[in-house]
């Protein structure tokens, strides 16, 4: 056979494979026997041993894996992978169901057809098909970029390499969940336990830790599972509804849970909620509850995402599993941010599957609102992915050698007095980097994979140079290199060191020396700040000089400057107060100062080439078509920024009916007004431009 014969064969083997595999491991219809599919791959190795460079990216003998030894690479994902906001109850699913409405202006019982889909407890995967081939797979990560796993999604047989039938897209994004079957995770765990290797704590730790194998082999040897829940391609939507989506996934050979369900109104859906409850106990894997998405896709482009979360999904969770035990002791812990938490020391008991021994305690006022005391018989509860918790404790177990806990008023680390902001239950330390469990906390997050990203200074290593006294606070961090050359005791001639190790550290140090300013924003810890807050403020502020004199002008009361402030989309009182509260403490301030001494921060590119990037829209009085919230969106979605007050800096004014003091204002000032029907024609032409 000459190389051209070859190549064509091997293209008839992957698709004709694909093709068995699908039928065999999704639908358990083989048609062929296994000697006949076992002759098929014999086939495609022996030529593929003959013409190695022509193996293919859906060569079914990817399936095995292959050892590699580096690390995984970073991929970005083309559209962020998001997460879902949860409801626990028919109450908060009633208002999820409100609010729908309200953004798309719809009268309350306006029929809105939604899909329910069980919720896998596993962990996302993104994968990526041209031509029909898989070429690329990846992790979640942070929702942004993930790790490629390529190799090792290859490995896993609910994945065609393969798209099945020639009626598919170019180029495809397909998401869906990654899970480990109960029986396979427990024989995994019964198998390890032999082997004297730790156990897994749950099926999706243990999907997780199968993945993400360096040596795919290894994944190859663990069963995986994957259901396909969306799709998508550059030009845009592929389908109508989601439902339409899910029966074209299963079309191109993707296992699609078959548990999905189009409900049309809200008795159905809670309905179907209530029968899955039941049906969850009988199934062979994991789900915490429902998800349920608008079936429309044209509503789910306007229903936008908020944060990191779309407003089209909801997770709806099942009810918690409960157990009994004793609470043998309460103690606290000092957070990252000072903030200090009762812990409950449990007799550990298995939850779903978990063994639980300690659970939040949250706060002092929690321990008297449930009145738990030392050595209570209580309840415990987990949900899902939810961290344990106390729900109550019973008094008809209650013991005489029960004693109720004495909150301190002083730090249980560095004994300094604990403070309470006004408003807020918890109590914190202000000590900041003076308290050591906190500045170990604030050192690691500062060094952190989303934050600095300074590899070589685990947890390990900053606990050991805090109690040598060489970090003890950010600034130390990059100044360790020349302390050390003129150390006597170097770093080098540590055990476990030596010069390589040591390179490696002023190599990662060094590299941190310039990082964008969200990631700094991040890293310094400021509580309730976490990375998309972080990168909100980046976007706004530009950069960071701009960010701090802002910020320390609000210290000084500049009121403008702090409604600037809370008029980030997403950046409510309670986190302007804990920004503003931050850079009031002094040794917060010196700390940062000291920081960019060394430090190089990249400012915030925002890509200005949106439609309506520049402009700034007020709204006002009562649009007719749509409601506020959605017009806003569209705005931000172009580019644009609203305002909620009408200034010279106002690009224009939309104004629905009842408009006032604003149209005023803008009359007065000589800005530009229109109506709402000249805004939808803004929208739709500038759609249509980016
Ligand atoms: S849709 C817009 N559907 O839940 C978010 N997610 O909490 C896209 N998950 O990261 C997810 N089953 O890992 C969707 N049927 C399902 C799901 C599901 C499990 C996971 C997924 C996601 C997480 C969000």
């Amino acid at each position: 056979m000459d190389r051209s014969q070859a190549a064509k064969e091997l293209e008839r083997l992957a698709k004709l494979i694909s093709q068995h595999d699908y039928l065999y491991f999704t639908m358990a219809i083989p048609e062929i026997s296994d000697i006949q599919y076992d002759a098929l791959i014999k086939q495609n190795q022996e030529l593929e041993a003959q013409f190695p460079d022509l193996r293919r990216l859906d060569s079914p003998s990817h399936r095995i894996g292959s050892p590699v030894s580096s690390q995984f690479d970073k991929v970005k994902h083309r559209k962020p992978m998001l997460s879902l906001d949860n409801v626990f109850n028919e109450k908060e699913f009633l208002e999820f169901q409100k609010k729908l409405r309200r953004f798309l202006k719809m009268p309350e019982d306006f029929p809105i057809p939604t899909v329910a889909e069980p919720k896998i407890d596993g962990l996302s995967a993104s994968l990526h098909y041209q031509d029909g081939q898989f070429v690329l797979g990846a992790t979640r990560g942070d929702g942004q970029a993930g790790e490629n796993v390529t190799a090792n999604l290859r490995t896993v047989r609910d994945i065609p390499l393969h798209l099945l039938g020639d009626s598919f897209p170019k180029s495809l994004e397909v998401r869906g969940e990654i899970y480990m079957t109960l029986e396979d995770f427990e024989e995994l765990n019964k198998s390890r336990k032999q082997q004297n290797e730790s156990d897994f704590a749950n099926p999706r730790n243990a999907a997780a830790g199968s993945l993400r194998q360096l040596d795919s082999t290894i994944t190859a040897s663990r069963p995986l599972h994957f259901f396909a829940y969306y799709a998508q391609n550059l030009e845009g939507n592929l389908t109508k509804t989601h439902s339409e989506l899910l029966e074209k996934l299963q079309t191109w050979g993707f296992t699609v849970n078959p548990y999905h369900k189009l409900c049309n109104e809200f008795g159905e859906m809670l309905a179907y909620y209530q029968e899955m409850q039941e049906t969850r106990e009988q199934l062979n894997y994991e789900i915490d509850g429902l998800v349920f998405k608008v079936n429309d896709q044209l509503l789910q482009e306007r229903l936008g995402v908020v944060g990191r979360a779309p407003r089209h999904s909801i997770a709806f969770k099942f009810a918690a599993e409960q157990a009994e035990t004793v609470v043998e002791d309460i103690i606290l812990q000092v957070g990252r941010t000072g903030v200090i938490t009762p812990v409950a020391v449990l007799r550990p008991v298995i939850v779903g599957g978990v063994t639980v021994s300690r659970a939040s305690l949250h706060n002092e006022e929690e321990i008297r609102r449930k009145d738990i005391r030392i050595n209570d018989t209580v309840i415990v509860q987990r949900a899902g992915d939810v961290i344990p918790q106390i729900v109550k404790a019973l008094e008809n177990k209650r013991l005489s050698t029960s004693q109720i806990y004495n909150f301190t008023d002083n730090c249980p680390c560095c004994n300094s007095k604990l403070h309470k902001t006004p408003g807020q239950i918890a109590k914190r330390c202000l000590n900041g980097f003076g308290c050591e469990d906190q500045a170990i906390q604030r050192l690691i997050h500062f060094v952190s994979r989303d934050a600095l990203n300074i590899d070589g200074l685990g947890e390990k290593n900053i606990a050991k140079f805090y109690g040598l006294n060489l970090i003890t606070s950010p600034v130390d961090i990059f100044t360790l290199e020349g302390r050390n050359q003129s150390s006597k005791e170097s770093i080098e001639n540590w055990e476990g060191w030596g010069k390589q190790s040591t390179q490696n550290l002023w190599d990662a140090i060094n590299k941190a020396r310039t990082i964008p300013l969200d990631r700094l924003i991040y890293a310094i810890g400021i509580p309730q700040i976490g990375q998309t807050t972080a990168k909100l403020l980046a976007k706004h502020y530009k950069t960071f000089e701009k960010f701090l004199e802002n910020i320390i002008s609000v210290n000084q009361n500049d009121a403008k400057v702090y409604k600037e402030l809370t008029e980030i989309e997403g950046i409510g009182h309670g986190m302007a107060r804990d920004i503003v509260d931050f850079f009031q403490q002094k040794h917060n301030l010196q700390m940062v100062e000291g920081l960019l001494q060394h430090v190089n921060v990249l400012p915030c590119e925002v890509s200005d080439n949106l439609p309506l990037s520049g402009k700034t829209i007020v709204f006002t009085g009562s649009l007719e078509n749509i409601s506020r919230s959605e017009a806003k969106s569209q705005a931000e979605k172009l580019g644009a920024k609203v305002a909620s007050t009408v200034s010279a800096q106002t690009t224009f004014v939309v104004a629905g009916s009842n408009a006032g003091q604003k149209l005023k204002a803008a009359h007065s000032l000589n800005v530009t007004v229109i109506d709402e029907a000249k805004w939808q024609k803004i929208v739709k032409d500038s759609t249509a431009q980016s």
